[in-house]
């Protein structure tokens, strides 16, 4: 079996690239992790890439200056690597950069994104405290296309989970990151395993979810 080179680009703790490395160390995974690339400097997700035996580096957004001409440095540095890698899929784990519409038309159709909330509802940063603000009973993440809006491009999967009356930020996250954490593998199980196809600007999806990750029921109440 050839399997799918996957560049996974961090800026933090890396717990969606750690659960990425782990369903790639089974042998009859479709992928494997070929780089993890994050841009900043002492990102958990590092360490914990390197101890895995995967090959882990920084490429430093900061050092390239501000501006649009530093994000254009930035990206060519970033696409040098992966193109160095042979990276087939780039998939973005929590991944604080906003990425140029050039950037994204370069990796249109091989570049995904995971996020923690159901889409199209809930965009951009602090999503759990909004969801709890706006009072909704059920959450989840979310696996899509990057297109060049943000949070915006075709969705491949998502998962539910309950929310609870007593729910803090913290313990939404926390529910909604264990479903993350099987939702990102099998997404990226299906892109490789050619199960996932674009059609009209939607994700249309073959074969069946391994592991009931997509589309799960939302759980009873623990
Ligand atoms: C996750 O909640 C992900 O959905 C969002 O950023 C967070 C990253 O967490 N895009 P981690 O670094 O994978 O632990």
């Amino acid at each position: 079996m050839t399997k799918q080179r996957v560049g996974v680009l961090i800026s933090g703790r890396g717990s969606n690239m750690k659960s990425l490395i782990a369903a790639a160390q089974a042998a009859d995974y479709p992928a494997e992790i070929a780089v993890v690339i994050s841009n900043v400097p002492g990102a958990g997700g590092l360490a914990i890439a390197a101890e895995a035996g995967v090959r882990a580096l920084v490429i430093d957004s900061k050092s390239f200056g501000k501006g649009a001409d530093g994000k254009r440095k930035f990206e060519s540095a970033l696409t040098a690597e992966l193109k160095a890698a042979r990276v087939d899929l780039v998939c973005l784990a929590g991944f604080m950069r906003l990425l140029s519409a050039d950037f994204v038309n370069d990796w249109s159709g091989r570049l995904v994104n995971i996020h923690p909330s159901l889409l199209p509802a809930f965009k951009g940063l602090d999503v759990h405290a909004e969801m709890l603000r706006a009072g909704v009973k059920i959450a989840g993440c979310t696996v899509h296309y990057v297109s060049a809006e943000m949070d915006a491009g075709p969705i491949i999967g998502q998962a539910a989970v309950p929310v609870h009356s007593g729910d803090t930020p913290e313990t939404l996250a926390a529910r909604i990151l264990d479903e993350e954490h099987k939702l990102y593998p099998e997404c990226v199980r299906r892109i490789a395993d050619g199960e996932v196809r674009l059609r009209d600007g939607i994700a249309v999806l073959s074969g069946a979810p391994a592991s009931g990750a997509l589309a799960n029921p939302v759980r009873s109440p623990r």
